[in-house]
Order: C-alpha cells, then structure tokens, then sequence
C-alpha cells in the first residue's frame, strides 16, 4: 500500500476466522467440490511502527510461542509465509511491530495458518480490499506450510460463512438460516498436512481405482450434506459425517485416537462425528442434536484430555 512518502505501511489492526472442513477435505485437492465453515475462533494482529525504522519486522504471536524476527534467512515456516505475503501485497519487510493472539490451535486443522496469511494480508491492503486480492496473497503464505493446497483454507478465512468451493474456481456461499452447532475437539497431535495430501496421492498411485472411487465417494456427500444443513437436519448431518469419516479413514488418513474420540462423542449423544481437515491428528467435529447433548459430549471430551468446545455454524458472512 503507498502512502505519501511511498512508504509501504501497516493498517493498525487486522483479523480472520478458522475454519472447519464439513465434508470434501483431499478430495478438493484433487478437483472434487467440498464445504467449509467458518468458524468464530480467530487469528487477531496489530502492527506498530518500530522505534529503529531500518530492523527486520517482529512478529510475537505468544499463544502459539512465535517470537520471531522476519530475516530473509530464518527456516521458521512462519517466519518464511509471513515474508511471502508481505512480499506479495508489496508492504513493508523493516520497521515494524507485529503482535497477534489466536484463539486458534495451530496445526489442528482448524485453518490457524489460512488465518494468519489473511490476517496479514489485510494489515498490509486494509479492510476495503477486494477479497480475491486478500485470498491471492494468502495463498502465496499457505504454500509455504501446504506446498500445493487446495485453496479451500484461505477462501474460507477470507469469506467466512459456510462455502462450496471446487478448486480454481469462486466459492458460492451457503445460505444457512438457523445455525448449526457444532463440537470442536483438537487432538494435540501434531501432522503436517502436506504429509497427509501426500499419503492420499500415494493411495492414488497404489490403488488408482479405488482411491478415486472413494474421493469420489466423498464429494458425492457434499449435496446431501448441504440439503441437512439447509433443513438444520442433525440427524441426517450426523450420519454423513460418520460416513466421510470411515471414507477418510479408508485413504488412512486418520488416526487412532480420532477414531476413539469420534466414536466417544456418538456414545455420548453425538448424531455422528468425523476428523476435520488433513487427518492424521488435528481436530475432529462433531454434530449434537441439543444443548444437553453439547454438554455430554464437551464433557466427555474434555475428560480425555482434548480440548473440546462448541462454535456454531452461520452463513452467509457479513459483508
Ligand atoms: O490444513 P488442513 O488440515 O485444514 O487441511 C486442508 C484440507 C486438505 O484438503 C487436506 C488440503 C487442501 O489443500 O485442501
């Protein structure tokens, strides 16, 4: 952005949601539709100019230990993705101070880095940006932790709301009149989700058939999933979750302890649950048909350890 002395600068403040992916995750990479929800949990920034005009940009993000210094050099894939967006909205890279907090678990699936590219990508075009400019130079920072991703992730951030999206082309937004609430619950097992899109291409060489049979599979669920959502169908929602659970679990990209807790969230009231995002750890989302079954299930969660919540689903974004 320019300003008088054609300065690049920062705009004072800037944020984006995370996100869920309801149904369609690895399959949009590979040219499937998907669905995506916003979800209220969100990456916050504030940027202030430094008192030493000519040092690298500080960027302290204390919930998730980031303090770095954006240095050419430095391997740290925030440190890197961070670069890339200024680079690609030509703002600053000296002079200023980054702060964020995040309500957002990183690496659990939950779009933590998507919402950290859009985030910055708005403290550098501001909030009137066209949001195609902000998702292009989100993307520029989520190759950096996705390799090749989908998109599906910045769109979401950027947009909010709950979203059809095919990669390559506009996402359309869902119009979902009575929110959906949903539990969240991260595993604190980390993966990288490159390793997770790698291990389904790996499938695909292996077993080309039935590895696309069952991406395949998965996008057939995106129309019924969107008609429950649409109708505020809990229990049809919930039989589709579980459904694109076992197909993600068929392309192994689950993992033990998503299995046992998707399984502890139907016992204790759930209407079904899935893993949510690339797999192999992170998070898994589950569909409660009341308040008293939230409890149940927030409880029941939480008393293994993970760190469940609730966040309801609602589109279309404000604008
Ligand atoms: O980064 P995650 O865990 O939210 O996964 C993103 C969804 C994938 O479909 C697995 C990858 C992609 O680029 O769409």
């Amino acid at each position: 952005m320019g300003t008088v002395s054609d300065r690049p600068t920062l705009h004072p403040v800037a944020e984006a949601n995370g996100k869920i992916i309801l149904v369609g995750e690895h399959a949009v990479v590979h040219g499937y539709p998907a669905l995506a929800a916003a979800v209220e949990q969100r990456v916050r920034l504030s940027a202030e100019p430094s008192a030493a005009r000519s040092t690298p940009i500080e960027l302290r993000i204390p919930d998730w230990d980031v303090d770095l210094s954006l240095d050419p050099g430095d391997p740290h894939p925030i440190a890197r993705a961070s670069l890339e967006v200024l680079a690609a909205s030509d703002g600053p890279v000296l002079g200023w101070s980054i702060r964020g907090t995040s309500d957002l678990p990183p690496r659990a699936g939950l779009g933590s880095s998507a919402a950290l590219t859009v985030a910055m990508a708005r403290l550098v075009l501001g909030p009137h940006a066209p949001v195609r400019s902000i998702v292009d130079v989100s993307l520029s920072g989520e190759a950096v932790f996705h390799g090749s991703p989908s998109g599906i992730d910045s769109q979401i951030a950027a947009r909010g709301g709950v979203l059809r999206y095919i990669r390559g082309e506009e996402p359309t937004a869902l119009r979902i009149v009575t929110p959906l609430r949903l539990v969240v619950a991260p595993t604190h097992i980390a993966r990288s989700t490159a390793d997770q899109v790698a291990k389904v291409q790996r499938k695909r060489e292996q077993f080309p058939r039935c590895a696309d049979a069952t991406l395949r599979a998965l996008a057939d669920l995106v129309d019924p999933t969107e008609t429950a959502l649409l109708r505020h169908d809990t229990f049809g929602l919930g039989e589709i979750f579980t459904m694109a659970h076992h197909l993600l679990s068929a392309l192994d990209v689950s993992h033990p302890r998503l299995d046992e807790l998707c399984q502890l969230a139907c016992n204790e009231g759930a209407t079904g649950a899935k893993l949510t995002g690339a797999g192999g750890g992170g998070s898994l989302i589950a569909v409660v048909p009341d308040a008293s079954a939230e409890d149940q299930v927030l409880h029941a969660l939480r008393s293994t350890g993970a760190p469940a919540f609730a966040t309801d689903i609602r589109g279309p974004a404000p604008t």
